[in-house]
């Protein structure tokens, strides 16, 4: 009989369709575990020698050889030009027999593929979200950097993109820090649930050698070990969490995008996109496109096809592992890719970007944005609040009426609507006294701006 090549040949008599094999196939991308595969090896090795299953001598062969391929990986480009095998595992299976000899076969004792690439790809996730972590830091940086520089910059606010209120542009960056701040957070749990090992579940029922579990954990970084067998083998939880922490934030990345495109818009004209992220229309001469935003929106649709895939992927299986559960891996890594470099492009365009004060100023300042502040100038005179709202409703459409803004007019127009209104209306009605007046925590006044920009600041300088 010819030997198969795979890990489970003997029960076979004939060898798979070549379709179907390409089809079962997943070392394509499932090779992005390597790194993460030879170290849980590593452990599995200590594991099982301590559970009495390999001597010294032996364990340590199965080490350095695993270590050997770890190297041999990194400067041979080649490496991993092998359609033969079918994943990962069985990738590294028959390279450490090929190097150490029969030895190699009993690194498999006591685990299965099952718990196996449950705890490879928890342990390549970890590394990821670490990164993924870093580089919202980075952006965060960026736009405190961005706030900072131009720090005195007013912008309209807007609800239904309708010109509401003044807000300063410091107070927008801000936002979006807030945002990315959550989004960091919600990645350090989805962390803390990674970070357990099921290896030692075996297929799903568990191991029946001696092995020590807690060791094994250490022995990797993880900070325990997951409580029931069948659940560990079956559980993507970890996978389809993290995929929702990143399309979190996509939706903010995408948000901010479509706030710039709309700034940079001949419309708006409130920023000037630099050439480094902008590019030009192979028929239109005159046209900067910002595609690098655009596409950052556009990629936030991935990421949510990816968690709904996941989630349909495992909703009706039965327990414990299904080989529907290899689809989860194309999903995560195309997710983590996403991130990273949507991530890495908003920090690129922030760092570029310049906000036209002129235009910004002239916008926040026209289109009755300071209407709210003369409803709260009545309030203040014991008029209340609903019907300071009419009069003011009635005073715009009087000032609209006339083209002015209503600092404009003059104090006996706004006394036809209002006795309460004296000369110091137009103060109150400045854009100075509009921001400054949303003093509270949270509101955009520069005095609370400038300390939550600085908290911003020391936050990120702490964590250093
Ligand atoms: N390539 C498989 C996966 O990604 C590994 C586990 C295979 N287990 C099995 N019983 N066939 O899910």
């Amino acid at each position: 009989m010819t030997e198969t090549k795979n890990l489970w040949g003997g029960r076979f008599t004939e060898s798979p369709d070549q379709t179907f094999a390409e089809f079962n196939n997943s070392f394509k991308f499932d090779k992005r575990l390597f790194t993460a595969d030879i170290r849980a090896s590593i452990a599995h090795c200590e594991g099982i020698f301590q559970a009495g299953i390999l001597t010294r001598p032996e364990a340590e062969r199965i080490k350095n050889g695993l270590w050997t391929i770890l190297k041999r990986s990194d400067f041979d480009k080649d490496y991993f030009n092998d359609s033969t095998v079918e994943d990962v595992h069985s990738f590294i299976e028959s390279r450490l027999v090929q190097l150490v000899g029969d030895v190699g076969k009993k690194l498999h004792t006591g685990r299965s593929r099952n718990d196996q690439v449950a705890t490879a790809f928890r342990l390549w996730l970890r590394d990821e979200i670490v990164e993924i972590q870093q580089i919202t830091r980075e952006l965060q940086k960026s736009l405190v950097e961005a706030a900072n520089r131009q720090k005195d910059a007013v912008l309209p606010g807007y609800t239904h993109l309708q010109r509401a209120q003044p807000v300063m542009w410091a107070h927008w960056c801000l936002a979006y820090f807030e945002m990315l701040a959550r989004d960091r957070e919600r990645l350090d749990e989805v962390w803390r649930r990674v970070n357990v090992l099921p290896l030692g579940s075996a297929a799903l029922a568990g191991t029946s050698f001696e092995i020590d579990r807690e060791t094994v954990a250490r022995e990797i970084g993880f900070e325990g070990v997951t409580s029931n067998s069948l659940d560990a083998v079956s559980d993507r939880d970890f996978a389809i969490e993290f995929v929702g922490a990143c399309a979190l934030i996509m939706v903010h990345l995408s948000r901010f995008a479509e706030d710039l495109i709309l700034y940079a818009s001949s419309e708006f004209q409130f920023i000037e996109l630099s050439d480094a992220v902008s590019t030009g229309s192979s028929l239109m001469p005159q046209k900067k496109n910002p595609d690098a935003l655009e596409l950052i929106r556009g990629k936030a649709g991935r990421v949510f096809g990816h968690q709904t895939s996941l989630l349909s992927m495992m909703k009706g299986l039965p327990l414990a592992y299904n080989k529907d559960m290899q689809e989860d891996k194309e999903a995560v890594f195309d997710t983590v890719d996403t991130v990273k470099i949507s991530l890495k492009v908003a920090a690129i365009v922030l760092k570029n970007l310049g906000l036209r004060e002129d235009k910004t100023r002239e916008a926040a300042t026209k289109g009755y944005l300071n209407a709210t502040e003369l409803a709260d100038y009545l309030v203040q005179r014991g008029v209340p609040f609903r019907t300071a709202h009419d009069v003011v409703g009635k005073t715009v459409l009087y000032s609209i009426s006339v083209g002015k803004e209503l600092n404009e007019l003059a104090l006996t127009d706004f006394q036809k609507f209002s006795s309460e209104i004296e000369n110091d209306v137009f103060e109150a009605l400045s854009l100075e006294k509009t921001l400054g007046s949303k003093n509270q925590i949270g509101g955009t006044s520069p005095e609370r701006v400038f300390e939550a920009l600085e908290e911003a600041q020391r936050s990120l300088e702490i964590e250093n």
